[in-house]
């Protein structure tokens, strides 16, 4: 099991998995795992480019729920998945494994602005790629902009890194009957609303088929199942 599926993926990772068994914030312990994986599939041969949330320090929906104007809320969740960039950023550079971010807000004292063709060149050298700050605009998820930048960067697969080890027909945590997919299409995840990710996010890897794997990022080892092609999770593509 170590001949990787893909030479190319974008990992979404999500703010929440950062704060491990925290209520808010960063756990050291979860940060060091993930970037353990990370650096597993990475020195397997597999360029890989990251995407995070930031749901762990700020949600810009929360925010615009609580009476704040969903743009600025929104803005503060970019700076949010700068601070968990930086953070993962760090944890990968201390196993000894190069990384480049880059943020679709300039902060250039922090990171690089985002350029496509300079991340595509990290990427051909074996820089793990952490891209910062969404899409740069309100209103747009940090899964849509996994899927914008997977799209940009030709990455092979979204690699849906979540707390749950798939897709369900219901919520698992709440109704033990629910029944886990193995395979959906892109459609079947729209119409029966199934939540995995925003439908901006799914109709851009819809458009341009790009498969999406939904899996379980806290059993160890899972990301480099998913990438050397055991299947896990729930695969999500066309017909
Ligand atoms: P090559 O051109 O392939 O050698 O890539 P490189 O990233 O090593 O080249 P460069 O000399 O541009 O970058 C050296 C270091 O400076 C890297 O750690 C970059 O991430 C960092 N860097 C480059 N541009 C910026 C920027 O605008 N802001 C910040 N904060 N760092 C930058």
């Amino acid at each position: 099991m170590s001949e990787p599926t893909y030479r190319r993926v974008l990992i979404k990772l999500s703010g929440e998995a950062l704060q491990g068994d925290q209520e808010y914030g960063i756990s050291p312990v979860s940060l060091e795992g993930f970037a353990r994986e990370i650096c597993e599939i990475q020195q397997l041969g597999v360029q890989v480019a990251i995407v995070i949330g930031g749901g762990n320090i700020f949600r810009g929906v929360a925010g615009s729920t609580a009476g704040m104007d969903r743009a600025s809320a929104d803005y503060m969740g970019m700076l949010a998945t700068v601070i968990n960039g930086l953070a993962l950023q760090d944890a990968i550079e201390q196993i000894g494994v190069q990384t480049r971010m880059q943020t679709a807000l300039e902060i250039k004292e922090i990171a690089e602005p985002y350029i496509r063709r300079r991340a595509m060149r990290h990427l051909e050298k074996d820089r793990v790629v952490i891209f910062g700050a969404g899409t740069g605009n309100p209103y747009f998820t940090t899964d849509t902009a996994a899927a914008l930048r997977a799209m940009e960067c030709h990455a092979e697969v979204i690699l849906k890194a979540t707390n749950v080890d798939g897709v369900y027909d219901d919520d698992p945590e709440t109704n033990p009957a629910a029944q886990r997919y193995d395979r959906l299409t892109y459609i079947d995840v729209l119409s029966k609303n199934l939540r995995v990710m925003d439908s901006t996010a799914v109709s851009l890897c819809m458009d341009n088929e790009l498969p999406i794997i939904v899996f379980d990022l806290n059993r160890p080892g899972n990301m480099k199942r998913v990438i050397c092609g055991q299947e896990l999770g729930t695969w999500i593509g066309p017909e």
